[in-house]
């Protein structure tokens, strides 16, 4: 996915920032950034992460998201492994994904650090080996290593391939919204910022080795999530109540779609301190607000291939 310039622009300019465009493929380029940059702490959040195109590309998930997380964990390890000090006072986070877990029934039931994983889409199985890698140079190489498994994130600046966005770009347009299947599956949403802030406490906080997951207790199907958004757009726009309901559009249903995703993050919660701080309702009407003042950046975003890349998505649904 291009690199977008435009979400980076609130801190261009801060003493405290730089950016280099790098494959994190590049072992050899990441270990020289690592050992020029004199690098004590990683956040690693490059993935390939939307579950359609893993449907259609397996390949660049594997590498991307293994090979690249390995390409990582080698540099860190080869840079901090030639320190006299070693592995004190270094750590290495690693963010993943409740989709490793698998999918819960509709049952009450939610994933904690402790359920087996189970990943269905190419996408998963990707993230599934990486957290498998991080935890081995844990174990192996005595590197400090957490990771962590969040739920769906929702907010400014997310790339319109993932329901929220899409959506709201598509009810603005009065373009049909392609709900997969019958629009049951339930999701866990998490507004950006509340994730952004567990990040930091524990990336400060958390303990070496240990797992820790991220959610919203906040579980929405599909189809009543899609009907807020178009109640929310349409009345941002002052369009008459409803206006867009005809939009829906029943389509084929995601290959393997995972009916229900919940996150249990009471061990967080417990030991850090940390909840959502958003009410849903108050985070999609600052995220429906966000996009629709921000037109430009969607504009900016969906031009190019965008538009191949959507054609190609929901071609034959
Ligand atoms: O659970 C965390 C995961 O959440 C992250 O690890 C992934 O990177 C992120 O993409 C997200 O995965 P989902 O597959 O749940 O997100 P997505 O926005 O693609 O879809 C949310 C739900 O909406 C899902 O049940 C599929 C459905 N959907 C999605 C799209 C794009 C539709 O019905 N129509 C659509 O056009």
């Amino acid at each position: 996915m291009p690199v977008s310039f435009a979400n980076l622009k609130d801190i261009e300019n801060k003493p405290n920032y730089k950016f280099v465009k790098m494959d994190i493929c590049d072992f050899e380029g990441v270990l020289k950034l690592m050992q020029d940059e004199k690098v004590d702490g990683i956040i690693h959040l490059a993935a390939e992460s939307h579950v359609d195109r893993s449907i259609k590309d397996p390949f660049t998930f594997a590498k991307t998201n293994v090979m690249g997380t390995l390409s990582l964990l080698q540099a860190a390890k080869a840079y901090w492994e030639s320190l006299p000090e070693k592995y004190e006072g270094k750590r290495f986070y690693h963010i993943s994904t409740d989709e490793v877990y698998g999918a819960l029934k509709m049952d009450g039931t939610l994933f904690t650090e402790e359920t087996k994983y189970q990943p269905h889409s190419p996408y998963s199985a990707a993230k599934a080996s990486s957290d498998h890698f991080v935890r081995a140079f844990h174990d192996t190489f005595g590197m400090p290593t957490i990771v962590t498994n969040c739920s769906n994130n929702y907010g400014p600046y997310q790339f319109p391939e993932k329901l929220i966005p899409l959506f709201i770009n598509n009810i603005r347009h009065r373009k049909p919204l392609p709900v997969y299947g019958k629009g049951e599956n339930i999701r866990d949403w998490l507004y950006v910022e509340d994730h952004a802030r567990a990040i930091d406490l524990i990336f400060h906080e958390g303990k070496v080795a240990e797992t820790y997951n991220i959610g919203g207790f906040n579980e929405w199907k599909n189809i009543d999530i899609i009907k807020v958004l178009i109640a929310t757009v349409d009345r941002l726009l002052g369009r008459p109540e409803g206006a867009d309901l005809d939009l829906i559009t029943y389509v084929t249903d995601r290959a393997g779609h995972d009916l229900r995703y919940a996150i249990d993050s009471r061990k967080l919660q417990r030991e850090l301190g940390w909840e959502p701080s958003l009410q849903f309702e108050e985070g999609i009407e600052k995220t429906v607000r966000w996009y629709l003042e921000n037109q430009e950046w969607m504009d900016n975003v969906t031009s190019g291939d965008y538009q191949k890349y959507y054609e190609e998505m929901y071609k034959g649904r």
